[in-house]
């Protein structure tokens, strides 16, 4: 499947080889290079920002190995603490945009250790306050990886109405400050070979999943987003596998939720303030 490159993170790549030691330099253009090859450009084109195509397979791979280059290279002088899942949740909430409670952060990593998943889908991202914790416990586990589906796009966010308060607030997200915080605190902090990150909207990427372990509704919250994510990919998980469905208590995620509820049950909740479900925590039958 081709998909558009994520510009900006090449853009970035350029500005951390311009003070990267040369053999850095040698080891991260050796996968640009063959990216560039398979993409049909060349690699001074990528670097630049021009922006190109790719399958994702290739462009997935060249992030993890173009990281792991830049992550050796910061294994010398400054050693990254393999850190505990529950200081990376401490830092995720100090440092990361988001929603996810230390409750909910907690149990991810239990549902984690529990099922001890190989693919996990976390649509939405936003600022990784939740996906954070499911990678420091896969990174504990040692194995598994968790896919993040995020555009960061507003037009993307507002496509299917919501409610008026709510669209208008994702109109005025600063998206990309957002999105690099959550890149830098992925690679400060070791976790680049568990995190994936799709960047389109998630009904066009399901089908780049076979079986699904552990999944994470919480996109766009319009009935049709809503609807439309727990149809496409909620039939991709395994019997025995994890739903969580965010945001249960907003009005239009209850068709979502009323189909979840025919084919799953449900293990845990957790209530908001006014002790109304907010989400829900599903087995798959
Ligand atoms: C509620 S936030 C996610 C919060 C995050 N999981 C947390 O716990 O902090 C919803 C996110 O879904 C993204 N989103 C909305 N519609 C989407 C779509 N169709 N495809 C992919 N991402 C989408 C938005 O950009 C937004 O960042």
């Amino acid at each position: 499947m081709m998909i558009d490159a994520d510009t900006n993170y090449f853009t970035e790549v350029n500005t951390r080889l311009s003070g990267a030691d040369e053999h850095v330099r040698k080891e991260v253009m050796k996968h640009v290079d063959y990216l560039a090859q398979k993409a049909g450009t060349s690699s001074a084109k990528i670097l630049s920002g021009v922006p190109f195509r790719a399958a994702y397979q290739v462009l997935s791979d060249c992030r993890q190995n173009v990281e792991s280059v830049f992550r050796e290279k910061m294994r010398g002088p400054v050693a990254i603490s393999p850190d505990s899942v529950e200081k990376m949740i401490e830092l995720a909430e100090k440092s990361l945009e988001g929603w996810c409670s230390t409750e909910k952060s907690m149990a991810i990593v239990k549902i984690i250790n529990d099922i001890k998943p190989e693919i996990c889908v976390e649509i939405g991202v936003y600022g990784g306050r939740s996906l954070i914790p499911a990678a420091a416990a896969l990174r504990a586990n040692g194995k598994g990886a968790i896919y993040g589906i995020e555009t960061w796009r507003p037009d993307v966010a507002t496509e299917h109405a919501t409610n008026e308060t709510n669209d208008e607030w994702w109109k005025k997200i600063d998206f990309h400050s957002i999105k690099s915080d959550f890149y830098r605190f992925v690679a400060e902090h070791d976790l680049a070979s568990q995190v994936r990150l799709i960047e389109a909207p998630a009904s066009s990427v399901s089908g780049l999943f076979d079986t699904i372990d552990y999944l994470h509704i919480d996109g766009g919250h319009s009935i049709y987003n809503a609807a439309e994510d727990v149809i496409h990919y909620s039939k991709k998980v395994r019997k025995g596998g994890a739903i969580i469905m965010d945001d249960a208590n907003w009005p239009s995620t209850g068709p979502a939720i009323a189909i979840l509820d025919s084919f799953c049950d449900r293990v845990q909740s957790f209530n908001d303030d006014k002790g109304v479900i907010a989400c829900i925590i599903y087995r798959k039958r």
